[in-house]
């Protein structure tokens, strides 16, 4: 079946992800149906002469929002604009200039009353890169506009926050999706196949290490920063979340915590810049959390997640592995070894903030948009994004109480 896709003028572009494709004129698309989900269909009009060639499948780019232009907001117009089925279509900051610059950019439309935003008819989905603490009102604004939600990391600074987006979200009827981006890339997508499919078999310890830097400039470039309001902690619910996201998401829920925190290397800010942290996992299996804003490197340590068990060990550092070895060997592992192994990206964003690549967003966001597509569930839905934030709750109120075990529910 050939596709073409089409964005929101009508022109037709070059599909991505290795489609087949054949390019005809926008003008032969002037009837297309305006359904909201529904954007696969056959045209067989007597008059067209494409009536005699296979059926053609049509694809309209969904039309993204973004609500916040910051550092972030740059890569969400990368990414949308790299996706096969989206298109940038606005953008809201409540500094104006900010959205001007994003959507002069990509051809978008700039906003800077938010109600205007968001009661515009073609606007279907955001994506929201805020402050932390500030995703909660803008995600259930939108959820109630009619608009589907994809919130960047952490979804909310805490549990009963997101419950409350996700409320919203039941009651709109709409998809609360979260930015867990790090989740699409290849080496955990191998190490989630591998713990899935028992090559551990019993998982014994699981560990994560995030021993990043970041400058005191860095914590002083917004008034957000280091706040618990609005960045809900600082290196481990900031910068560590994403390692979080992907411990549990490959060793299973953790049901216990014990933990210390402090402040070193840094002023003015409310939050750790270290974080140590004892886990207990549902499966039985131990192991430590480590997250920190004050290790300097030259070169910026890898977030490090290492997964060991009675038949195997695998050892992530960012996006390759360290060490990828299990008694049951498979054909596979061979190439996994020759593609996967360190050598190719090191230390991911652990000394810049915005050295990250936009291709898990890309990803990311093409999830979310096939999910509401097909009628099914996102792979990565507020439930997912929860999980990391209510053991990072957890850890602050054992660090906040002397070290006291807490018990997650
Ligand atoms: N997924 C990742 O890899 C990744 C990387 C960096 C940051 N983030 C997350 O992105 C979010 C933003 O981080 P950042 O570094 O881009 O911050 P930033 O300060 O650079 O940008 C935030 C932007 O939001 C705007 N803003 C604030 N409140 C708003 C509101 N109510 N409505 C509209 N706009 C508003 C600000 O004017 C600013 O332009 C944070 O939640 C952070 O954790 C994710």
């Amino acid at each position: 079946m050939n596709r073409f896709i089409i964005n929101g003028s009508g022109e037709t572009t070059l599909p991505q992800d290795g489609w087949r494709c054949n390019i005809a004129p926008s003008w032969l698309f002037f009837f297309r149906p305006k359904s909201e989900v529904s954007r696969r269909h056959s045209c067989h009009h007597p008059f067209f002469f494409w009536r005699y060639l296979p059926p053609v499948q049509v694809c309209v780019r969904m039309k993204f929002g973004i609500i916040g232009a910051g550092m972030i907001g740059h890569f969400h117009a990368k990414a949308i604009q790299a996706m096969a089925d989206g298109t940038l279509h606005s953008v809201f900051d409540l500094r104006p200039e900010a959205a001007e610059k994003i959507a002069a950019e990509y051809g978008a439309k700039a906003f800077s009353n938010f109600d205007d935003f968001l009661a515009d008819p073609d606007l279907e989905i955001v994506t929201i890169g805020t402050p932390s603490g500030a995703h909660r009102d803008p995600a259930i604004a939108a959820l109630q506009a009619g608009k589907h939600v994809i919130c960047e990391k952490p979804l909310e600074v805490t549990t009963e926050r997101i419950d409350e987006m996700m409320s919203a979200a039941a009651a709109a009827g709409k998809t609360l999706a979260a930015v867990l981006n790090r989740r699409f890339q290849p080496a955990i997508v191998a190490l989630k196949e591998a713990s899935d499919s028992g090559r551990f078999g019993k998982i014994t310890s699981a560990s994560a290490y995030v021993k990043w830097w970041r400058t005191q400039e860095y914590y002083d470039s917004g008034a957000w920063r280091g706040t618990w309001a609005l960045d809900g902690g600082g290196a481990l619910m900031n910068q560590g979340v994403h390692t979080v996201d992907q411990l549990l998401h490959v060793a299973g829920p953790v049901v216990a915590v014990t933990a210390s925190t402090a402040l070193l290397a840094h002023e003015r800010i409310e939050v750790e810049d270290a974080c140590v942290a004892i886990l207990e996992f549902a499966n039985g299996a131990r192991g430590v959390l480590e997250a920190s804003t004050c290790c300097w490197s030259s070169t910026g340590h890898p977030a490090e997640v290492h997964v060991c068990g009675t038949q195997g060990s695998v050892f992530l550092a960012d996006e390759s592995f360290r060490v990828w070895d299990f008694a049951d060997t498979q054909a596979h592992d061979q190439e996994i070894r020759e593609t996967l192994m360190v050598g190719a990206a090191r230390g991911l964003g652990a000394n810049d903030p915005s050295a990250i690549n936009f291709e898990g967003h890309r990803r990311n966001f093409q999830e979310v948009v096939s999910s509401i597509q097909e009628n099914r569930p996102c792979l990565v839905d507020a439930t997912e994004a929860r999980k990391a934030v209510a053991v990072i709750n957890a850890v602050y109120r054992s660090a906040r109480e002397g070290c006291t075990r807490i018990i997650l529910s």
